[in-house]
């Protein structure tokens, strides 16, 4: 079950203008709660002038490994987004000292480490997670090697260009990484420009063996993930071989047509082994309808990114209005997002604990 903790800032690095690296350590009592996978997400928040934020942001260390000790310490990366309420905070006034909410680690956007070529596209901050990802395979598995492919738009805009070059320090053999920018001029033979499915078709096959990669990870704003997702399946990859991690989407494309929910309707939950049955008004998501009597339920995004609020349908059905964050292994297992979801029927039973 997820749970929120304060955990002390130990540092606060600048990597951009625009960007930070927050270090958080983690009290000795609470390492195996905040043990994570590579690739996986914190959510923090915050309360101010009465109004409760959430937002996610993926740790950027190596996991610990099992049988290790948890993590003594964790660190995110933050970007600043246009009028983000958390992220202008971030950049702006939180300090070495401060205390900040964590949640404990969520996210399916994970890698079990195992030998073999895995690889990466990954656009702006969609780095983060890949470092953790990239830096777990490398010193976990002898046998494995890790291409990146990483597009920004100048060096100077570019998070983690230091780890990532130390990365590869450590690992030259092992690790293959491509910068491609699309608003500066490279040295010559490097790729330059906004990467597309067009571009990423010729560029990949080019790069890496493309068949034989166990793994491709995508990460960052909905259009590069979605145009390097058909690339590679226009080049024979399975879609067992990608996973995706989407930050940003922009404006709003639901995914199922507007309909009232049946009058009346209810929704019953579990939710840390406790259950309730409450009613749904008109409109709302039910995750707004469990959070109006179990304010401890999971979420963050809201917006049907992050997958904090994944449930289990156990009974009736639901629409979603979008969802970048199931897999459709997930959805055909059953799972829904609840932040997304309206009832169908007039009564839905969710897992939260599933
Ligand atoms: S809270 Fe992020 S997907 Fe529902």
């Amino acid at each position: 079950m997820a749970r929120f903790h304060p955990l002390p800032v130990t540092a606060v690095d600048r990597l951009t203008d625009d960007s930070v690296a927050l270090t958080l350590a983690v009290p000795p009592g609470l390492r195996e709660e905040y043990r994570h996978a590579p690739g996986q997400h914190l959510t923090l928040r915050r309360v101010a002038d009465g109004v409760e934020i959430r937002r996610t942001y993926s740790i950027c260390s190596p996991a610990p490994a099992p049988g290790a000790d948890g993590p003594r310490t964790l660190r995110v990366g933050v970007r600043l987004v246009d009028g983000g309420a958390f992220s202008t905070y971030a950049l702006k006034e939180i300090n070495v000292g401060d205390e900040l909410e964590v949640m404990t680690p969520a996210g399916r956007f994970t890698l079990e480490p195992a030998p073999g070529l895995y690889a990466a596209v990954v656009g702006g901050s969609g780095i983060t997670p890949v470092l953790s990802i990239a830096s777990t395979l490398l010193a976990r598995e002898p046998g494995a090697r890790f291409c990146l492919i990483r597009s920004d738009r100048t060096t100077a805009s570019t998070m983690f260009l230091e780890e990532v070059a130390d990365l590869k320090d450590r690992y030259p053999e092992r690790l293959q990484v491509v910068t491609v920018l699309s608003r500066e001029e490279q040295q010559a033979g490097l790729p330059s420009g906004r990467l597309d499915q067009g571009r990423l078709t010729q560029l990949l096959p080019a790069l890496l063996p493309v068949g034989e990669v166990a793994g491709w990870f995508l990460c960052g704003p909905y259009g590069l993930v979605g145009q390097a997702e058909r690339a590679l399946r226009s080049l024979g990859v399975t879609k067992a071989r990608i996973h995706q991690e989407i930050f940003h989407v922009d404006g709003g494309t639901a995914s199922g047509p507007a309909s009232t929910a049946p009058a009346n309707s209810t929704v019953t939950v579990r939710l840390d082994g406790r259950g309730g049955t409450w009613p749904v008004r008109d409109g709302e998501t039910l995750l707004e309808t469990v959070l109006r009597n179990r304010p401890d339920a999971p979420y963050a995004c809201k917006g049907g990114v992050c997958g904090t609020c994944r449930a289990f349908l156990v009974a009736g059905e639901v629409r979603m209005d979008r969802n970048f964050a199931l897999e459709p292994e997930e959805t055909e297992a059953g799972y829904v997002l609840a932040c997304q979801s309206h009832p169908r029927t007039e009564t839905v039973e969710l897992d939260f604990d599933r």
